[in-house]
This record gives C-alpha cells, structure tokens and sequence, in this order.
C-alpha cells in the first residue's frame, strides 16, 4: 500500500539582517555561536553570544575526528542555545554538538542511537544550496574507512530555520553558482521521484523556476544581481531542503556521490556535473510523463529550443554559462574507469537509484560518463 507523509519540521524565518535577527531572538551571553571566522568577522563581531569556530577544528569538510573535538570544547561549555551560521558543513556538525550525549562521532552514527535534544537549536544558512537547515541530515567524512557517511537524526531537525538576505551579499561567486545548482538538482531530481506528493511538487516547482529564472537574470544582466535576487535563491534552496527532507535525490545524486568521493569535487559542483546527461536520458526513455512539465517550464522560462535540440540541451547550455565544470578526465577519471564506477554506484548508491525517474541501467551509467569524458 502507497502512504503518503509530508513534514516541514522547524519554523522558518526570513530576517534582512543579521542585527533584526539577533533583536527578534534576543541573542545574547547565554547563546553559543557556531561559525566561520571570515563570517563572524563580516556580519556579526559585535555580538554578546559565545562563539566556536568551525575553522579551529577543521579546514575542510567535517571528519568525524575533528567533530569529536567540536564535542569536547562544547561539552564543557555552559549555554541555552546553539546558533549556527555557515555552509552545510557546518550545520550538519551543529546538529550533532546540539544532542544530549557524551558518546563519540562514532557511537552516535551506530545504528539505532538516537539521542535527544540537549539545547534549542538555531541554523542559519550562508549558502543557497543544500537546505541543511531543515533537514535533520548529518554527513561527516571518516578518513579511516574511507568514506563519506549521513546519518538522519530525530533531534537533527532544528527549533528554526533563520535565513538572512546579507549572508549573501559578499557570497564567493563559485560557492553561490554551485550551491544554488545543489538546490535546482535537488528540487528537479525530487519532483520526478517515483514517491513525489503533490506537496514535494509544490516546494520543487517554485525552487525550479525561481532558480531558473535567476540564472536567466544572470546571463543577461550579470552576477551582481545575486545580490538582489538573494532572498528569492535562500528561499528556492530552502523550499527544495524542504522536499529533500521528506524524500531522498535520486540518480544524479548517487553517480554524484560517488565521483565526488573518488576524486575529491565539492557536492554542488559534482551534482551539477551530472544534472545534464541523466536528465537527457530520462527525457528519451520517457518524455510524455512528468519530465514533460519539467520540459515545459524550461521552455517557459529560457524560450522554445531549436529543432533537433530539447529543453534539456537548453538547460545545459545555461548551466555550462552559469555553473562552469571540466571534463571527467580533467578531474582525473580514465575512460577505462567507466565500467567500474558503474558497479560502484550500483553497490554502494542504492538508497538513492531507488527514487530514480526511469530505472538507470548500468549501461546507461557508463553511457552518463562516457558523455562527459
Ligand atoms: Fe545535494
């Protein structure tokens, strides 16, 4: 039997500033601030709150060592709420520094352990892409087993969700183009789901086209609209985290996933990457079912595709102006790697193959690496 179950966990709010935050929220020496140097330098230094700097443990992205030392620094501070501000790396950590345990990285990613809360959690994004703030998803590297690890916390979710325009003002350009590009596959691999509702379809519509519409602005007007359309991208990635929160990514994510861990390419580049052939595949083994809106809504909004072309040429196009990437073998994949990443992906991705739009063969994998090679 189909159910059918549909969340949004944390109250969302959407503040200008980081000081109309801090006034509504009463921030103060009882709050610990969980950030960047360069943020709390940029938008927040004068601020009552405690703080902990991510970049004092770890320069990358979260292993589990370095998140068992973010534990011992939290575990013997004395605060009501944890406040964290940054990219998904650091969100994903607060949830984790949030619960009520005294057990290492490790323990707590053991099957079944589910902690609960120990101090209200804020999470505040300074990205627009991977909607952490409401899922209650953690993804840590652990260097010794060599693989890249998420476990989904009940305490995970957040109290609320802060997003606030200004982080987004002096946003590097990579990190913006490929963030963003996280959140459109998020929301186009989530609306062709086999278990999408019509409430995922809802959020992933307005992501798509908001996010659409934003590249197009781009392309004709420059990227110093970011800076303008920035209320509109937080809200497009947040609506998409709010679908990835009640159903997984599919195909791009899991060929992503892997590639990404084998040559070291940040997420949002690496989904992004792929975005295109699996699409393209998808639209020929089955354009008239719910790819077509998809098809529709890319000609709405970037115009009607030459004769011989599809929207999802299209759609590579933008995306090739707008989220640049290098061919497969500039990352370090040899052709004949192919057949083996293949199998990789099949073993290792099915979590995530399972909310494939058509079943991907694995010809079809070698086929999405063969065309970017
Ligand atoms: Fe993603």
């Amino acid at each position: 039997m189909r159910t059918m179950q549909f969340a949004i966990r944390p109250m969302i709010h959407d503040y200008d500033t980081f000081a109309a935050f801090e006034d509504a929220h009463v921030v103060g020496p009882r709050d610990l601030i969980f950030t960047q140097r360069i943020l709390y330098k940029t938008f927040f230094s004068h601020t009552q709150a405690q703080t902990l700097f991510y970049d004092d443990f770890c320069d990358g992205e979260p292993t589990d060592i370095a998140v068992d030392a973010m534990l011992i620094d939290v575990r013997s501070r004395d605060f009501d709420r944890l406040i964290a501000i940054g990219g998904g790396s650091i969100l994903d950590c607060a949830k984790v520094l949030a619960l009520n345990s005294n057990e290492s990285v490790d323990s707590l990613f053991a099957q079944g352990v589910q902690p609960r809360r120990k101090v209200e959690l804020i999470l505040s994004p300074t990205t627009c892409g991977t909607g952490s703030e409401v899922t209650c998803v953690s993804v840590f590297d652990f260097p010794e087993t060599g693989s890249k690890m998420g476990k989904g916390f009940d305490a995970g979710f957040a109290d609320h969700a802060v997003l606030i325009d200004e982080f987004l003002s002096k946003i590097p350009y990579q990190v913006f183009a490929t963030s963003s590009a996280d959140a459109l596959v998020h929301a186009l691999e989530i609306y062709l789901a086999p278990k999408a509702n019509a409430y995922t379809d809802v959020f992933c519509l307005a992501a798509v086209q908001t996010i659409l519409r934003g590249y197009k602005r781009m392309t004709e007007l420059g990227p110093s609209v970011i800076r303008e359309d920035a209320k509109a991208y937080l809200a497009a990635s947040n609506m998409a985290g709010i679908a990835l929160a009640n159903i997984l990514a599919g195909g791009v994510h899991a060929i992503a996933m892997h590639f990404g861990s084998e040559h070291h390419v940040p997420h949002g580049e690496v989904t992004r990457l792929f975005l295109p052939p699996v699409f393209k595949i998808y639209y020929e083994k089955a354009p008239n079912g719910k790819i077509a809106d998809i098809a529709n809504l890319i000609e709405e909004i970037l115009g009607p595709c030459d004769p011989g072309c599809t929207p999802f040429d299209v759609l590579d196009e933008l995306l090739a102006k707008v989220v640049p990437t290098r061919r497969l073998s500039e990352y370090g994949m040899d052709a004949g790697d192919a057949n083996r990443y293949a199998d990789k992906v099949i073993e290792t991705q099915q979590r995530l193959l399972v909310n494939n739009y058509t079943p991907l063969s694995k010809t079809d994998i070698v086929q999405v690496y063969s065309q970017l090679m």
